[in-house]
C-alpha cells in the first residue's frame, strides 16, 4: 500500500493546479488519472492556444445554484496570479477581443508549465491507473483508494475528475459518484457552451447557410450576449450561440438581432430616397451576406420595391430584423460541448477550502462542482482558484 498525505484524482486542469500548490505547501501529494497523458482538456483548449484565463473575472460569469460561491476562491488566486505563473516560465501569451488570454504558440504550453511545477515539487504522478473503490476508514480517518495498480492510503482526497463533456477524452461521471457515495447531492447536469441543432423546416432553410458568419446579439431568458453567431450544417453555433446555450432550456426560442446597433428603417427610408426601385432583397445585400438574405425573404420577410414599403411595413422589417425568432431542437450534447452544468452541489463545500463541509478531508474542485464558467478563460480560472484553494488545505 502507498501512503500519501494528499491523493488527487484526476489530473486535469484543476487537479494539476492542486497538486503543485500543495506539494509546495511540503505535502506529499500523488495525482491518479485514468488517462495515458495529464492535462488532455488544456491541450485542446482554446483550438489549441488555450485561452488560460481574462483580465477580468467576476462571480457574474459563473453559472452555479449559489452565485456567492465562487468568490471566495476566485479571490484567493486571480487572474492576475495565473498571468505571473505564465510569465515565471517564459509562456508567450496576448490578448484578444473580451480580454480573453491566449498562448501565442500552443495550449501545450500550459499542460507543461503545470506538469513541470509538479515534477518540481516532487510530486507523484501517476497516470494510466482505474480507481476502482474508495473507503474511508472510520477509525483513522483515512481514504484507501484501490486501483487496478494498488492501493493508495491519503490523509486528504480530492476529487478533480471534470465534467460529463467530451467523453471520447476521457470524461465520466466518477466524480458525481464519489460525491453520492458520501450523501453530497449532485445537482442536474446538461450540457453547456455547446452549438445548437435545428430540425425539419428550419434545418432545410438554414443549412444550405453553413459557413456564414455574422456578429448578433442574441437574447433568451433574460440574458444577452453580443458575438457571432456561426451556421454550421447541423444548426447554430459561434461564440454568441455557444454563450446562449449555457441559460437556454429545452423548448426556448432565441431572439437574435441580426443587425445590432443599426437604425434598419432609418437605413431603408435613405435607399427608398436614393433608389425607388430596388427591391428590398438587393438592398439588404448591403448589410447582410447574399445567402442569408435570399432565406430571409422565404422565410419572415415579403420581396417588394423599396417605393412599395410604407413607414409600418419598415417597422416591421426593422423588428423581424433586430428579433429574430429561433427554436432550436436541441443541443450537440457532451459530444462536443466545453462544459457541463449543474454538478456537486456548493451548498455541501466550504467557499474557502472546497472541503466536504460534513467529510473532512474530502475535496471537490473544478467543473465537478456545479460552478460553469462563460465562454472567455473563465472556466479554466475556476478551476485554477478552486485547485489552489484546495491544495493549501488539503
Ligand atoms: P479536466 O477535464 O481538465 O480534468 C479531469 C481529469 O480527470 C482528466 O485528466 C480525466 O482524464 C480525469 N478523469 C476523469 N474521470 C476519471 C476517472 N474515472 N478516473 C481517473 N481519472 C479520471 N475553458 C477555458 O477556460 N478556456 C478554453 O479555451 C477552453 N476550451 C475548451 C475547449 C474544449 C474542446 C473543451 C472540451 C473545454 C474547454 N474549456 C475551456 C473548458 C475547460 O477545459 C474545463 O472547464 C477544465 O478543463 C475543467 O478542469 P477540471 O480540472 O475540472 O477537469
Amino acid at each position: 500500500m502507498l501512503k500519501t498525505q494528499v491523493l488527487i484524482i484526476g489530473a486535469g486542469a484543476s487537479g494539476l493546479m492542486c497538486a503543485r500548490t500543495a506539494a509546495q505547501q511540503g505535502r506529499h501529494v500523488t495525482i491518479l488519472d485514468h488517462a495515458k497523458k495529464a492535462g488532455e482538456k488544456i491541450r485542446i483548449s482554446g483550438g489549441g492556444r488555450c485561452n488560460f484565463t481574462n483580465r477580468t473575472v467576476t462571480a457574474d460569469h459563473f453559472i452555479c445554484d449559489n452565485p456567492h460561491f465562487c468568490k471566495s476562491a476566485l479571490a484567493q488566486f486571480t487572474p492576475d496570479d495565473f498571468i505571473h505563473l505564465v510569465e515565471q516560465h517564459g509562456i508567450a501569451y496576448h490578448e484578444r477581443e473580451h480580454q480573453q488570454l491566449f498562448c501565442d504558440y500552443s495550449a501545450k504550453d500550459i499542460v507543461n508549465m503545470l506538469v513541470n511545477e509538479c515534477l518540481e515539487a516532487r510530486v507523484n504522478l501517476c497516470l494510466n491507473h482505474i480507481i476502482q473503490t474508495i473507503e474511508k476508514d472510520g477509525q483513522h480517518g483515512l481514504f484507501n483508494i484501490r486501483t487496478n495498480q494498488g492501493t493508495f492510503q491519503t490523509e486528504s482526497l480530492v476529487i478533480a475528475t471534470g465534467g460529463l463533456s467530451i467523453p471520447k477524452m476521457g470524461a465520466t461521471p466518477f466524480g458525481f459518484k464519489v460525491a453520492q457515495q458520501f450523501g453530497i447531492t449532485v445537482r442536474e447536469t446538461r450540457a453547456g457552451l455547446v452549438p445548437f441543432t435545428l430540425t425539419g423546416k428550419e434545418k432545410t432553410y438554414f443549412q444550405p447557410l453553413s459557413g456564414i458568419a455574422i456578429p448578433v446579439v442574441v437574447s433568451c431568458r433574460g440574458k444577452s450576449f453580443q458575438e457571432a453567431m456561426l451556421f454550421t450544417h447541423r444548426g447554430l453555433s459561434g461564440p454568441a450561440m455557444l454563450q446562449i446555450s449555457s441559460y437556454w432550456q429545452y423548448g426556448d426560442t432565441l431572439s437574435v438581432d441580426l443587425l445590432p446597433d443599426m437604425e434598419i428603417s432609418t437605413f431603408l427610408t435613405q435607399q427608398k430616397q436614393q433608389h425607388p426601385k430596388i427591391q428590398l432583397q438587393t438592398t439588404l445585400y448591403k448589410i447582410l451576406p447574399k445567402r442569408l438574405c435570399h432565406v430571409l425573404m422565404q422565410t419572415i420577410l415579403a420581396n417588394k420595391t423599396l417605393s412599395q414599403l410604407n413607414p409600418s411595413q419598415l417597422d416591421h422589417i426593422e423588428q423581424q430584423l433586430h428579433h429574430w425568432q429561433i427554436k432550436p431542437s436541441g443541443t450537440e450534447g457532451y459530444r462536443t460541448a466545453e462544459v457541463t452544468l449543474g454538478g456537486i452541489d456548493t451548498q455541501a463545500i466550504s467557499s474557502k477550502t472546497m472541503q466536504a463541509k460534513k467529510h473532512q478531508g474530502l475535496f471537490f474542485i473544478g467543473e465537478v462542482l456545479d460552478v460553469t464558467g462563460h465562454l472567455g478563460g473563465f472556466n479554466f480560472q475556476w478551476a485554477w482558484s478552486s485547485g489552489y484553494c484546495a491544495g493549501l488545505h488539503a
